[in-house]
């Protein structure tokens, strides 16, 4: 299979093997990640490897119970790391301020995802399946206590990785040339938009169960591998809701935005512990005060 037949046949494995990953293909995985791309080559990244059972379930509850990451028998937890690299900086009396700096945060947030990425091709092509967990981001603290990790470390997305038991077939994408844009941005219109997401996800009046697969594939892999209820439960919501468009479903219903928005204070409450914190972001800076975007030092 070439390489662009694999990544186009990729699909988030929810559903795994009981079967352990060779600790070489492990030492491969790992090796990609850290070959990956990094702004400044300052690679400011950590993984944490889990592999013990125990582990497995502690961190399968720290990201809301996802029962892929308890199963999965490899779990690769990416971390922002500016600790490494503060306290390099300052064996020189060289500040490092990555953990105050927005821009730093961001360029090391990308190199995560590229290292993180690299891992899933790279599994993918040795015939293993990864899913991103990203709800870790809900318990940083605890998972920080739990690993064991200093100041200025931010545990921030989960890979799982395993030999696929099965994977989803009735992943929606969009259409290429909806992302697509060349040379300028084209200004879609509303019906554009509207259009293209009814393509993407279908009618949501049709079989339910056949839009929950297609839709909301957690819940029915959750369901799969004995944490029933949770499609029965997403019917009830539906209902209860008055659930009856796409961006209802997605929005009110899968990740409520209120909800999100309220889970901002938590979230910056854990990066203060651990270190992090942006002065001015919040606040509106006097016209004139900001460095304009194009005069920035690039990464
Ligand atoms: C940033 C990020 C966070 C994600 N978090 C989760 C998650 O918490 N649980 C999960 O089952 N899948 C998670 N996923 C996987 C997405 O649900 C999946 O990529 C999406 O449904 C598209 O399916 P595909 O990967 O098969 O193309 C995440 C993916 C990304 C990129």
């Amino acid at each position: 299979m070439d390489l662009f037949e694999l990544m186009m046949k990729r699909r988030s494995v929810r559903n795994f093997e009981d079967r352990p990953v060779p600790s070489d293909v492990v030492d491969r995985l790992l090796d990609v990640a850290n070959n990956a791309p990094s702004g400044g080559n300052i690679q400011p990244l950590s993984i944490v490897v889990v592999q013990e059972p125990e582990a497995r379930v502690e961190l399968a509850e720290m990201v809301g119970g996802q029962p892929w990451v308890k199963n999965a028998p490899v779990s690769m937890v990416f971390c922002i790391d500016f600790y490494r690299v503060k306290k390099w900086a300052s064996m020189f009396d060289v500040e490092f301020l990555g953990e105050r700096a927005l821009s730093l945060f961001l360029i090391a947030y990308a190199d995560l995802m590229c290292a993180a990425q690299n891992v899933v091709v790279l599994a993918e092509s040795e015939g293993l399946g990864s899913v991103y967990v990203g709800t870790i981001q809900s318990s940083v603290s605890h998972a920080r206590e739990f690993f064991g990790m200093p100041d200025y470390v931010l545990p921030l997305m989960v890979l799982s990785l395993g030999y696929p038991k099965s994977v989803p077939k009735t992943i929606p994408k969009l259409a290429t040339d909806v992302v697509v844009h060349r040379e300028r941005y084209r200004v879609p219109s509303d019906d554009e938009i509207s259009a293209a997401f009814e393509s993407k996800y279908g009618d949501i009046t049709d079989d339910v169960d056949a839009y929950l697969k297609r839709a909301y594939i957690e819940v029915v892999e959750a369901d799969r591998q004995g944490d029933r209820g949770r499609v029965e439960n997403a019917k009830e919501r539906m209902n209860k809701l008055d659930i009856k468009s796409n961006a209802e479903f997605l929005f009110n219903l899968r990740y409520p935005q209120r909800l999100m928005v309220g889970m901002n204070s938590r979230l910056i409450a854990s990066m203060r512990k651990a270190g992090f914190d942006f002065p001015g972001v919040g606040r509106v800076s006097a016209p004139g005060a900001p460095p304009s975007e194009a005069s920035g030092t690039s990464p």
